[in-house]
Order: C-alpha cells, then structure tokens, then sequence
C-alpha cells in the first residue's frame, strides 16, 4: 500500500494549529506527520512573526487522489434557519449533499468555499460538523460571511479534536499543498471604489493581507485561490484581489456566495489568465465540482 501511497503527495502548511505539531495524526491510508514545512529561514521566521507555531504536515496517499469544491452548505441541523424554506432547489437539500458527496472517496479532497453552517457558536454547530465529517473525503473549510461560529484555528482544532471530527480542516492563513498544486483562499470582501466605505476598506486591506500570507504560503507551487466572495461579478471586478491573484500566478479561482437569481450575472471561465468557477451549493445540484 504504502509503495503507491508515495505516488501522490500533498504538504499542509498550518502556520497556527500548535496541537497538531503535537502529534502524528493518522488518515485512512496516509501517515500525517509534523515538520517544518518552510524551507527558507528567513521565509519560516517572518511566517513565525506572524503567525506563531508554524508547523506543516504531509499527507501521503494512493493514485486517484481528486480536488473538488463547492460553497454554502448552509447546514442548519442544530439551528432553525433551514434553507428548505425557500424550496426550489434547496428542497431536501441535505439529502443532496449526502447524495453529491457519495461520489468522493475518502482521501479526495472538496474545499468548502464558505457558509458551511448558520450556527452562531461552535456548540451549535456541532451536529453540522458532523454531519461533514460523515460524508466522504477530506473538507478544508474557509470562512464565508454567515460563519459566524468561525474562532482562532487553535480553538477550531480542539473543537475537532474534542468532538472526535477528523476530516475537517481550516483555511486561514495558510495553504495546502496538492501535487504541484497549492491550495490557497481567504473569504475575500464585495468593494466597490464608488460607494466603499473607510470600513470596507479597512475589511478588504485585512482579507488582502490574509490572501497574499495563504499565496506566499504556496512558495513556487501552481496556486488555485478560493474565497467566498466573487472577485468578479457582473460589471464589478475587485481589482485588489484579481490583481494579487495574478502577481502570484493564480490559475483557477472558485467561489461561492451567489445564489439563486442572482447566479446569471456569475463570472466563469478565463478571463485575465484566471479560470472562474462559482461553486455555490444551489447553482452545483449540491454535487462537488471536481477541479483536479
Ligand atoms: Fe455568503
Ligand atoms: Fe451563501
């Protein structure tokens, strides 16, 4: 087994998750163990200054090995705030995850692009954590603005580790590496030059300054960005963002954040050396997107 596991390789950079450095964490198939990930001393340091801890893992694995992404779950199952209440397409919406997922095995990876839970806590997110957990493959999870359970990436992984949920990870301030890809995101933030306030501002300078750390993270790697909110949509560009995504080399980027109606003004497909994908739950049938 371990002979083909070597096949494919992905490298998780967690520049601030200490209790998994404590450790080796075991994956079906696949041996996770610390290491200093950044090869560079003074890259490592200045990463260390802003982020303390920095650790990274790798996860070894067999061929067949898939990315997917899809974005706003909108999982409700301790909360009351089901999307069954807008019908159409979110009409027995969780027994569509469960059927979209199904196709995964359980080394793939799916990236969730954002709103994964209504909870308000992490508490009550619990049931919505499982629930992912059950489902198959390896979810790295990024925050979207409804996330309103998202806490520090240490408080995050001993929830994990406390509720026994092995298969999530987070994205933030980091990157995960895929092959020769690297898997890098942020939420990202609507701003327009026009009608942006100072507070607006202050927001997108932050998610710019959380992308560029994820990107650099990603070293010579290709890079594929997620966020959750679109760069592009309709006539609005976030010039910001699209522009940092091209001094690093971006080759694909996906999203979510858009839903129903407001789905025919999506941007997808090349544009600017940038492959776009909207990958919201309702506008992929609840099925993850396979990318790679
Ligand atoms: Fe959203
Ligand atoms: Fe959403």
């Amino acid at each position: 087994m371990f002979s083909s596991v070597k096949q494919l390789r992905i490298d998780l950079i967690t520049l601030n998750v200490l209790s998994l450095a404590r450790r080796p964490l075991f994956f079906p198939n696949c041996l996770l163990f610390s290491y200093i990930s950044c090869r560079k001393f003074s890259f490592f340091f200045a990463l260390n200054k802003i982020l303390p801890g920095g650790r990274g893992l790798f996860i070894e694995r067999g061929p067949g090995l898939l990315l997917y992404a899809i974005g706003d779950l909108h999982l409700s199952l301790e909360t009351n705030k089901s999307m069954e209440v807008f019908g159409g397409a979110w009409d027995g919406y969780i027994d569509k995850i469960r059927n979209g997922f199904s196709g995964l095995g359980p080394n793939d990876i799916c990236v969730i692009c954002g709103d994964l839970s209504w909870a308000m806590d992490l508490d009550s997110a619990a049931k919505d954590f499982h629930f992912l957990d059950s489902l198959p493959g390896r979810k790295i999870v990024l925050k979207g603005n409804h996330d309103y359970w998202w806490s520090t990436a240490t408080k995050l992984q001993s929830f994990f580790d406390r509720e026994g949920i092995n298969t999530i990870h987070i994205l933030h301030n980091n990157c995960y590496f895929y092959n020769e890809y690297a898997i890098c995101g942020t939420r990202g933030w609507f701003f327009d030059q026009d009608t942006g306030t100072d507070q607006d501002r202050k927001i997108l300078n932050r998610e710019l300054h959380r992308l560029e750390t994820s990107l650099q993270c990603a070293g010579d790697r290709k890079k594929i960005c997620f966020l959750h909110y679109p760069p592009r949509y309709h006539v609005y560009v976030c010039q910001e963002i699209v522009s940092l995504m091209s001094k690093y080399g971006v080759t694909d980027c996906c999203y979510g954040h858009i839903h129903g109606f407001a789905k025919r003004f999506v941007v997808e497909g090349n544009v600017e050396q940038i492959h776009y994908r909207n990958v919201a739950a309702d506008n992929v049938n609840f099925k993850p997107v396979p990318l790679l």
